[in-house]
């Protein structure tokens, strides 16, 4: 375990990562950070209430401020608003910017060093806006958005094939939005391409209700967005930081040349470890898949050009 990961944001997505990192016990103590005051206090000290029964030795501490959060080795960033049905990630753009903004010069003042996974949407942009305001390295701002959408994808090809989401292996790249590209090409069941236990036409209806499967939580809510698999999709990412697990998984990672892509932040293959992000592979893609990225690639830089900073 590390000594401190703060969770800034104790809504739904934060809250119930914290207590997801608090039930592992990947760190000494979790910080869950909100300006609402008394929400991440009672939270906190909620989950810190159930340690007894969980039996997690991991303090939760709820503030609405920086101090306690000095020297974090991990820093998760959920803060921001989230969408309300018909809305679209990038309409929560200059909201969420300055809230993320503001977030990344207090962590870079108290946290220097720390490793930051940004969950915010949108997700793609508001990593960029992270690592401007802050400076720090790409190895150390990395975006959630592939760990879920792929667990969304897996999620409904186990149910689909009647198979252990354990066999499912998958990834999907690009930005966190509806240009998503889940690759079939290495979408397999225990090592079985996927097309050989599936039609091509069920496939596509699969991939598509990936694509839009944070809309469809928010439809079903109507007053919030997804969480669960949200905050799951982070924590595996902290865990395999954490634990130095060197696990290749689909994350939000700045380019500078991989996959023909520059400045601009795009969900690729990385490998995460102690370090975070310890390489980006470029793995071979078809020639749909390489126009699929590049179309989405354009629609991160759309917003990022005129986020204000
Ligand atoms: C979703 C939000 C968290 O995909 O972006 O559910």
């Amino acid at each position: 375990m590390v000594n401190k990961i703060t969770v800034v944001g104790a809504g739904n997505v934060g809250a119930t990562a914290a207590q997801r990192i608090a039930e592992k016990e990947l760190a000494r103590t979790v910080v869950l950070v909100d300006i609402a005051e008394g929400i991440p206090q009672g939270k906190g000290l909620d989950q810190w209430e159930s340690a007894p029964i969980e039996g997690f030795d991991t303090r939760v501490i709820g503030t609405n401020g920086y101090a306690e959060t000095a020297n974090s080795d991990i820093v998760v960033i959920t803060a921001g608003i989230a969408r309300k049905p018909g809305m679209s990630r990038d309409d929560l753009l200059n909201t969420n910017a300055g809230i993320v903004k503001s977030v990344s010069e207090q962590v870079a003042k108290t946290s220097p060093n720390a490793i930051l996974i940004i969950v915010s949407n949108p997700l793609d942009v508001m990593c960029y806006v992270a690592k401007q305001v802050t400076g720090f390295p790409r190895e150390r701002v990395i975006g959630m958005a592939g760990v879920l959408d792929s667990a969304r994808y897996r999620s409904f090809l186990a149910e689909a094939l009647d198979v252990s989401v354990h066999d499912i292996q998958a990834m999907v790249l690009g930005g966190h939005g509806d240009t998503m590209v889940p690759l079939i090409s290495y979408t397999t069941v225990s090592g079985i391409p996927i097309l050989q236990l599936m039609k091509k036409e069920a496939l596509d209806a699969i991939v598509d209700r990936a694509r839009n499967g944070g809309a469809e939580i928010v439809k079903l809510l109507k007053t919030g967005s997804a969480y669960y698999a949200p905050s799951s999709g982070a924590v595996q990412m902290v865990e395999a930081i954490v634990k130095d697990q060197k696990r290749i998984l689909p994350c939000s990672a700045w380019l500078t040349g991989e996959y023909g892509q520059k400045d601009v932040y795009l969900g690729v293959p990385v490998k995460l470890g102690r370090k975070g992000i310890e390489q980006i592979l470029e793995i071979s893609l078809t020639a749909d898949e390489k126009a699929a990225l590049a179309k989405s690639a354009d629609a991160v830089r759309e917003p990022m050009s005129v986020v204000k900073l």
